[in-house]
């Protein structure tokens, strides 16, 4: 499994230099996915740990495989990070620095069985974690058309919101949605050709929305940016790397909320963006804004 897991680490140097500059020795990545920032954070000095989480069994499988050569100095754990609290155990904490590289891995893009492409046919899923309780065969075949009108709106900051809700609510009158490939066409329907032609792919959004929802993302990000905050020693770092402006906006106000209460600072005036050159090799990192904290020094 190891071999195919495909995704590269985003601004990877980055933030290994941001988190790690402070001499730090035990960190949290709240998102191991493939295991690539870690692998990078613990290759930066040999007295550093990592206490690694993930919610996808598979990228834990995934994450423990290639971490192995680490030994002891790493810990691979399967959970959500909104109960970071739970899943960092008391001997490890205080930490030095939590990672959050948010979404989904491009390898979990890749595997079609788990639904969250529109690029594949594959049953309507979307669940990170396959135990979750709600996937998005559910929203879609069970919402009302104000609840996907909403979801497709808010998440997926659609215009066509509402014709799109319109045309799920109607199509799933003559048979259930089943897949992802079924609710791509009903997209293409619903969204006017001539805004087909412009903006990327027509459901690229609700997909993004759908993903949201199913996920609880926006939530579990609130929760486990608090949750992170309560683990930092004096001095220790939180980096969040986003990828869409709903994230993006969640981190920048609650860093803002921390520095304003006199938690810490935030150490990045502006977000963090990927240079030129590993925008042109990895077309996932393009979106990418990275924000750092920083819990004040002296403990209060
Ligand atoms: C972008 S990937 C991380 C890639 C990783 N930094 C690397 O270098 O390979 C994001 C990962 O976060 C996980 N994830 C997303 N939301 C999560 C949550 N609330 N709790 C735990 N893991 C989550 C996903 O399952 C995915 O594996």
């Amino acid at each position: 499994m190891n071999a195919v897991f495909s995704h590269r680490p985003v601004l990877r140097d980055q933030v290994v230099a941001w988190l790690t500059q402070n001499g730090g020795e035990r960190y949290v990545d709240a998102t191991v996915g493939g295991g690539g920032h870690a692998e990078a954070l613990l290759a930066a000095r040999p007295a550093i740990r990592v206490w690694a989480v993930d919610q996808d069994p598979e990228a834990v499988a995934a994450a423990r495989e290639r971490l192995r050569p680490y030994g002891e100095r790493v810990q691979v754990v399967q959970g959500n990070f909104r109960h970071l609290a739970a899943l960092v155990p008391a001997a490890f904490r205080p930490v030095d620095g939590v990672l959050f590289d948010l979404g989904v891995s491009q390898w979990q893009l890749e595997r079609p069985e788990r639904g969250f492409s529109y690029q594949h046919d594959a049953p309507l899923d979307m669940r990170m974690d396959p135990a979750g309780d709600r996937s998005a065969f559910q929203l879609v075949n069970m919402g009302s058309f104000e609840e996907l009108t909403r979801v497709i709106r808010e998440w997926g900051e659609e215009r066509w919101a509402g014709r799109i809700a319109a045309f799920i609510v109607e199509a799933r009158r003559r048979e259930p949605i089943r897949t992802t490939g079924q609710l791509v066409d009903v997209i293409k329907a619903a969204v006017p050709a001539a805004a087909r032609r412009t903006g990327g792919h027509p459901a690229r959004r609700t997909f993004q929305a759908l993903r949201i929802w199913v996920n609880q993302e926006l939530e579990a990000l609130e929760e486990g940016l608090d949750a992170a905050r309560d683990l930092l020693a004096p001095g220790g770092r939180i980096a969040v790397l986003s990828f869409h402006s709903l994230e993006d906006r969640i981190v920048k106000v609650r860093l803002r909320q921390w520095q304003e209460a006199g938690w810490g600072t935030v150490l990045t005036r502006h977000p963090v963006v990927p240079e030129p050159a590993e925008r042109a090799e990895n077309p996932r990192s393009r979106s990418a804004k990275l924000r750092v904290f920083a819990r004040r020094a002296e403990s209060s």
